[in-house]
């Protein structure tokens, strides 16, 4: 037992990700691991809320899986596992779902979103995707979880089901926040900067992968939307393409936006383009060859995700024992 504060925190395992995914979430994580107890999950559960190819939805996992482990999350200082191999997710969430409301449900954002982007499977399980994710949470009674502002209303409804159930209860779950990193880097669709970088709608060369080849990232960067000025200088309201760039180029080099807009004085924007290329060529590339390196080993992936699911499920079985205990469902040992 450590006293360490708990953090956990998934990703869906519906596409590849992102460039933002990586500077924005698991370059984060990554970090994390001295400080904090950490759980990193791969949520398939929650990924076949929408309709997933079962062969390509495997190969996804594995992939996410190699890219946490390439990005730095160590599986021996983090638990890494795959949300489905511990079964108590799915016996808390259901659990949960009778203490979240109907109406509290009906007023999600992202479920509202989701629904009218997808009418013909408007199902039953993206309508309680937050008591599952609820359920995620509490029964590694985590302090915190880190977060993009999207997911913050999930964390809000999590909160509000801790204090229906602890209120009826007693003390069962952790009060759990949201952990937004002091430099959490937002990055944007490179062809509409207006955007969250996405894999969900892949413009055509605004979003790039982790896993991209140089070629692509140099090519991606060339063609990225800019304004008819020529000045580099950070302003997102006025100039979100180049500052797009300029958040990228600072994540990946460590320099802040007034060395950047020195560097490149009276350059214009060729220059710009072509050295955020190749700095997120740098970046990117120990990571891909890695995780490559890492997807070729398939007895070694199984191993952590074999052994994260028995350590995040002696944890997860402990709570929900609990909760059983409380409710008044009778114990089958
Ligand atoms: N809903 C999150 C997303 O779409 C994924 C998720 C599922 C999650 N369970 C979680 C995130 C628990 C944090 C904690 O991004």
């Amino acid at each position: 037992m450590t006293d360490k504060k708990t953090i956990l925190s998934g990703i869906q395992p519906s596409g590849a990700m992102t460039l933002g995914t990586y500077l924005g979430a698991l370059k984060n994580w990554a970090a994390l691991a001295n400080e904090f107890d950490c759980y990193y999950m791969i949520v398939d559960m929650h990924a076949i809320t929408a309709r997933q190819t079962p062969s390509e939805f495997r190969k996804i996992q594995l992939s996410q899986l190699a890219q946490y482990i390439s990005c730095g999350i160590d599986p021996e200082k983090n638990t890494l596992f795959i949300q489905s191999h511990v079964p108590a997710h799915a016996q808390l969430g259901w659990v949960l779902s009778c203490y979240t409301m109907f109406g509290e449900l009906m007023r999600m954002t992202q479920f509202k979103d989701k629904s009218s982007k997808n009418e013909e499977n408007i199902n039953a399980g993206l309508f309680t995707y937050p008591s599952l994710m609820a359920a995620d949470i509490l029964l590694y009674q985590a302090d915190y979880v880190p977060v993009g502002a999207d997911q913050k209303q999930h964390i809000e409804l999590t909160r509000d089901i801790v204090v229906r159930f602890n209120g009826i209860y007693g003390d069962v779950f952790k009060l759990p926040e949201p952990y937004i990193p002091k430099v959490g880097a937002r990055i944007m669709d490179l062809q509409t900067p207006t955007n969250k970088m996405s894999k969900s709608d892949i413009s055509d060369g605004g979003c790039l992968l982790i896993l991209d080849s140089p070629e692509d990232i140099m090519k991606a960067f060339k063609r990225a939307v800019t304004d008819s000025e020529t000045q580099v200088r950070y302003d997102v309201d006025n100039k979100p393409g180049v500052s797009n760039l300029m958040q990228i180029y600072s994540a990946c080099t460590n320099k802040s936006f007034g060395e950047i807009e020195t560097e490149f004085s009276g350059q214009g924007y060729g220059a710009l383009k072509t050295n955020v290329g190749e700095a997120v060529v740098e970046t990117l590339r120990p990571i891909r060859e890695e995780a490559l390196r890492i997807l070729a080993d398939k007895a070694y992936l199984e191993g952590v995700y074999k052994k994260g699911a028995e350590k995040a499920s002696q944890t997860a079985n402990k709570t929900l024992k609990k909760v059983h205990k409380k409710i008044g469902f009778i114990p089958s040992d």
